[in-house]
């Protein structure tokens, strides 16, 4: 997009010429919008209320060409869904508008920091939303796998690592995925019966969080769709509090040990930033699943969200009231974008079986990419 070439210049040309170079680039670009608003304005502003509009400079990368770090299946256009028009809108919020997006300009904003996502598959497309954006959709052999560095190496016999980390050399710019989809503290117990139980301790940080707090400087938390009986009776998880397991009463509900652990997650990350000022922390409210998304006509469940109503996520909003963690409110924009979900594409027949048709793929709950996560990261980098 706007200033790749510059970008792959590299370090070596002077920057002035890059200035240059991006002023040349940009300039016909703004004269086409408002006046460009302070980042002061909009973090006074809600950005959750506004409308969508149509915008025919979206996409802000291509979902063909951003291999490197788009997982297939959150690649629509790979996946043969036909119906392109969710692509091409963006969110303005009431009362302020938004400043564009332009990846030079953040990665130089974000010199020398940690950005890391932190959660389900949820914060998984919108940590690929960011490596999109961020490089433009294009390959660039230039960005290093720095994974090692946070412990995210595939184990043996594993399908994947636990999460991705890659750097922007010329910036030193750092943005990684930890997958904790319950963001809770899951340690295995030893010689259980049944075997290979872990427990789940509500009230402890995920592990990966405590080791590598004091290197991020923007961490982004989400969590929600795990939280069923079903998956935790899967995975052998037992709940814990105070070290010990939960007997019965009120943590039994899993609603209720889901709102327990946000509140605890969130009230320890505040008091951390108490201690390391630098560190901004978001908690992403939970991103709606609907109930049929086989639509393909943008906006037919109306375009604005409006009032002074709060969050439909009630317990991330009041886990994080009065706390210096920022809520990432995604929820309200995003249930009017049945449209935008991965459905309508044809799943690709893997090599290895023998299935020879090409089922429809209906999931409602994750999203097209480039899509709906690109907006919640453009509405997290205004509040930067
Ligand atoms: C990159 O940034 C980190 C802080 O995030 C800093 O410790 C390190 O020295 C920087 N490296 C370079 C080469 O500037
Ligand atoms: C980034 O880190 C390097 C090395 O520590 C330092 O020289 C440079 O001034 C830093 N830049 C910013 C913008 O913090
Ligand atoms: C399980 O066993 C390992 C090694 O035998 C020990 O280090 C660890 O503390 C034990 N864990 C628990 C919860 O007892
Ligand atoms: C955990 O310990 C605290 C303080 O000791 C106590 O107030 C709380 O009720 C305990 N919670 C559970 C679920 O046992
Ligand atoms: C969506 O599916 C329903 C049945 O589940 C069908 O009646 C409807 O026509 C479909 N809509 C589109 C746009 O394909
Ligand atoms: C936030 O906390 C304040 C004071 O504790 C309370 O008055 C307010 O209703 C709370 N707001 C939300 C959205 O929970
Ligand atoms: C694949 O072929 C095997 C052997 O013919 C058969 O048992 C199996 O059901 C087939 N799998 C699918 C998904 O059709």
């Amino acid at each position: 997009m706007f200033g790749g070439k510059s970008y792959i210049l590299k370090g070596s040309l002077s920057l002035a010429l890059i200035i240059l170079i991006l002023l040349v680039i940009t300039l016909p670009v703004t004269e086409k919008y408002p006046p460009r608003i302070s980042l002061i304005e909009v973090k006074k502003c809600n950005v959750a209320k506004g409308k969508w509009v149509e915008d025919r400079k979206r996409p802000l990368y291509s979902g063909f060409e951003c291999k490197q770090w788009l997982s297939t299946i959150f690649s629509c256009r790979v996946m043969g869904r036909p119906d392109f028009s969710f692509e091409g809108y963006r969110w303005q919020p009431e009362g302020c508008n938004m400043p564009e997006f332009d990846r030079v300009n953040f990665l130089r904003r974000m010199q020398n920091k940690t950005i890391a996502f932190i959660g389900d598959s949820l914060g998984r497309e919108q940590f690929q939303s960011l490596m999109c954006m961020a490089t433009g959709g294009k390959e660039r052999p230039e960005v290093q796998n720095v994974g090692w560095e946070y412990g995210l190496v595939k184990p043996k016999g594993a399908p994947r690592p636990d999460g991705w980390a890659y750097r922007f050399p010329t910036t030193n710019t750092t943005i990684l995925f930890y997958w904790s989809s319950t963001l809770t503290d899951l340690v295995p117990m030893n010689n259980t019966n049944p075997p290979h139980l872990v427990a789940m301790h509500l009230d402890r940080p995920p592990a990966f969080i405590k080791n590598y707090l004091h290197r991020f400087h923007v961490l982004i938390l989400n969590t929600g769709h795990h939280w069923s009986r079903g998956e935790i009776e899967e995975h052998h998880w037992v709940m814990h509090v105070n070290g010990t397991r939960v007997q019965g009463g009120y943590l039994k509900e899993v609603g209720n040990a889901k709102d327990f652990t946000i509140h605890r997650l969130v009230k320890w990350l505040d008091a951390q930033i108490r201690l390391h000022p630098r560190l901004k922390a978001f908690f992403t409210t939970i991103s709606p699943r609907h109930q049929k998304c086989n639509n393909t006509v943008p906006l037919s469940r109306g375009r604005k969200i409006t009032g002074d109503g709060g969050s439909l996520d009630t317990i991330v909003e009041s886990a994080v009231n009065g706390t210096k963690v920022k809520i990432l409110d995604i929820t309200a924009l995003s249930e009017l974008r049945d449209e935008a979900h991965i459905a309508g594409s044809k799943l690709k027949p893997k090599k290895v079986s023998n299935v020879t048709s090409t089922p429809t793929i209906n999931d409602c709950l994750h999203w097209c990419l480039p899509g709906i996560p690109d907006t919640w990261n453009e509405l997290l980098i205004a509040q930067l």
